[in-house]
């Protein structure tokens, strides 16, 4: 059977600073999650099937994938890149919430179609992952270094999350799932790195 695979990149600096957006690299315990991943992908996946890794084109996913065996196909879309987060790319919650306090509060209110000013929604996200979403359905298996943002909207196709729910969605760091379609709907399975 044909699964996907999704992971957040590694911890990145500006995680770590508990900022959106921007392309930082990845910190020491992001590089740690990368070096991890290629034995939770050999017990997930098993070592003689054949799998396919896309990132997104910011440096934090290809900095994850780094350490994954060489005969795995690689692929970098600019459709897997984080929801771009507009003026408020680079900012703090805290710093959103005194800079934009209406904005802070519309998106609380109605995550799924808040537009940041001069970004994206979740909705935007949605329909810019249609042609990815379409590519998945008729790929064997495929795993996905993404985002949070983009994780939650391809978790919500696969689970049928509804599009209220989909934004909350809890998607940690350094954690591999792995989503088998099936008949009666959508299996799931977890591997978490301890680090
Ligand atoms: O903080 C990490 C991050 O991926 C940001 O780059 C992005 O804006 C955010 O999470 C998306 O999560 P939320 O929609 O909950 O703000």
């Amino acid at each position: 059977t044909r699964s996907v695979w999704l992971s957040r990149h590694g911890e990145s600096l500006l995680n770590l600073e508990g900022r959106i957006g921007g392309d930082a690299t990845i910190s020491h315990r992001g590089e740690e999650y990368a070096l991890k991943l290629p034995d939770l992908v050999r017990e997930s996946v098993g070592s003689d099937r054949p799998l396919t890794v896309w990132t997104s084109t910011l440096k934090r996913t290809i900095a994850t994938a780094r350490h994954l065996p060489k005969h795995y196909n690689q692929l970098q879309w600019k459709a897997l890149d984080e929801l771009d987060a507009g003026v408020c790319d680079g900012m703090t919650y805290q710093e959103i919430a005194d800079r934009y306090p209406e904005d802070f509060q519309a998106r609380d209110q109605d995550k799924y179609n808040y537009r940041y000013r001069g970004g994206e929604s979740y909705r935007d996200v949605v329909i810019r992952l249609e042609p990815i979403i379409m590519e998945l359905e008729r790929s064997e298996d495929i795993l996905i270094i993404s985002h949070q943002a983009v994780i939650r909207c391809i978790y919500a196709y696969f689970m049928q999350k509804t599009q209220e729910e989909s934004p909350w969605v809890p998607v940690p760091l350094h954690t591999l799932m792995k989503l088998t379609p099936r008949a009666y709907g959508t299996e799931l399975q977890i591997y978490r790195a301890n680090i």
